[in-house]
């Protein structure tokens, strides 16, 4: 167990649930849930498919960095991280230090009918999505699982189920903590 701080911080894959979970996660625990996608938005001023298309990916990177130095762990919050927070490894190591890590993961094939619903992740807007679905998802596994203190699989739950698998996985973290 790496993590002092008091936050309960959401990581996973587009699609795995980490914005409906961590808000109510939120909801139960009584506290307020931070989305460094929507600090990210409220600073710039529009939203991420505006920001890769007018700035590119490589200023979104640097934004969602910096959302992360607005964060501490003296609180009991709840931070959703957008699916790519995870490529910095620094930002992996703030986010250990803001507190407890839960990530979230489902099947690809979930994931897949999970993400189409909505047009509004850039990097998913390719020839074939799928592919590049595939290929992110590939390569960024390993290091979701490497950096999570409880990891839940989403794919066959309904949001209130994963909401009962995290608190249970904190409670059972916390506990092997002391
Ligand atoms: C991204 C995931 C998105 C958002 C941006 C980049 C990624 O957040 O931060 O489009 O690199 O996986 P969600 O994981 O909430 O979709």
């Amino acid at each position: 167990m790496r993590s002092c701080g008091q936050a309960i911080v959401m990581i996973g894959f587009m699609g795995s649930g980490k914005s409906a979970v961590g808000r109510a996660v939120a909801a139960r625990l009584g506290v307020v849930c931070l989305d460094t996608d929507e600090m990210i938005r409220a600073h710039a001023g529009r939203g991420i498919p505006e920001i890769f298309e007018q700035l590119g990916e490589e200023r979104f990177r640097v934004m969602e960095a910096e959302s992360l130095e607005k964060l501490s762990g003296g609180k009991p919050v709840v931070v959703v991280t957008g699916g790519g927070i995870v490529l910095r490894k620094a930002n992996v190591e703030v986010l250990q230090r803001l507190g407890l890590i839960v990530h979230l993961f489902a099947d690809e094939e979930t994931l897949s009918q999970r993400v189409s619903r909505r047009d509004n992740r850039p990097l998913l807007r390719t020839a074939d999505p799928r592919t590049t679905l595939h290929e992110l998802y590939t390569a960024r596994k390993p290091i979701y699982e490497e950096a999570a203190d409880v990891s839940i699989d989403t794919s066959r739950c309904s949001i209130p189920q994963v909401v009962e698998l995290v608190l249970r996985g904190i409670a059972a973290a916390r506990l092997a903590k002391q």
